[in-house]
C-alpha cells in the first residue's frame, strides 16, 4: 500500500519538475526548424541567411519578439515567428546566443 503512495508521489515531483523547467533551446530548434537556415549551433547553411552565433542573446531575443510583433519585416522570419511564446523565444535566444 506504502508503495503506491511513494510511486505517486515521485511521479507528481516529476511532473511539477517539468513544468517548471526551462525549454531545451537546442531541441526547439531542430523542432521549429530554425536549423534548415541558421544551422544547429548558429552558423548559418548559406550566405543568404544571418550567422546567429555569437550573437548577444538579448539581441536575439529583441528581434524574435519584432518578427512576431511586427515592427521587423520580412517574409521568412514573420512566419516563423509567427506562433512562438515567449518563453520559447527566450529558449531559442539563450541557445543560440551568449549572455550580455
Ligand atoms: C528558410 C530559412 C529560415 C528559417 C527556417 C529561419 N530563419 Fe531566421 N532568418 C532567415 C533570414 C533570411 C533572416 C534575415 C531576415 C531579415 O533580413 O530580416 C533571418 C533572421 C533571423 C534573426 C535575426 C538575425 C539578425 O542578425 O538580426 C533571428 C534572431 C532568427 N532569424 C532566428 C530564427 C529562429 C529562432 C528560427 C526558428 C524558429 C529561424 N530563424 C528560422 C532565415 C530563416
Amino acid at each position: 500500500m506504502a508503495i503506491r503512495f511513494i510511486v505517486a508521489g515521485f511521479i507528481l515531483s516529476l511532473l511539477s519538475a517539468c513544468g517548471s523547467e526551462p525549454l531545451d533551446g537546442a531541441a526547439l530548434a531542430q523542432e521549429k526548424g530554425c536549423v534548415a537556415c541558421h544551422g544547429a549551433q548558429g552558423k548559418a547553411l548559406v550566405a543568404s541567411y544571418p550567422n546567429l552565433n555569437g550573437q548577444w542573446e538579448r539581441y536575439l531575443r529583441l528581434q524574435l519578439r519584432a518578427y512576431r510583433d511586427g515592427p521587423r519585416v520580412n517574409a521568412i522570419m514573420n512566419g516563423m515567428a509567427a506562433e512562438l511564446t515567449d518563453q520559447e523565444i527566450n529558449a531559442l535566444a539563450a541557445h543560440y546566443g551568449r549572455e550580455s
